[in-house]
């Protein structure tokens, strides 16, 4: 059970530059801390399509963000920006469902 009390993890003159991460686990949950463009620190917990860890450093510099077992990427602010597998509909008429279902 994760606790609702707010936790300490880091300072934020540890990140100065755009791309710049840490990796914290904490109660046996683990995710990541990132900048973004905007100067704004956003967290992430792993991989949305098999939870694989996006970051396997405790910290570092990415240019991107990409899981390697499958390639999806994402952006720093969390947004998937290239998921690693071309799709194809037989029908030719989904692909506004794909996206909502990537999004997701
Ligand atoms: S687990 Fe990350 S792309 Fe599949």
């Amino acid at each position: 059970m994760i606790s609702r009390k707010w936790i300490l993890v880091t300072h934020q003159l540890r990140f100065k530059q755009a791309g710049e991460y840490t990796s914290v686990v904490y109660a046996d949950f683990p995710f990541f801390l990132v900048q973004d463009r905007q100067d704004n620190i956003n967290g992430f917990p792993v991989c949305r399509h098999r939870a694989y860890p996006i970051v396997e450093t405790q910290s570092g510099k990415a240019r991107i963000l990409s899981c390697k077992y499958h390639g999806w990427s994402y952006g720093f602010k969390g947004n998937v920006t290239k998921a690693g597998f071309i799709w194809v509909n037989l029908q030719g008429k989904c692909g506004r469902r794909l996206l909502n279902w990537l999004a997701k």
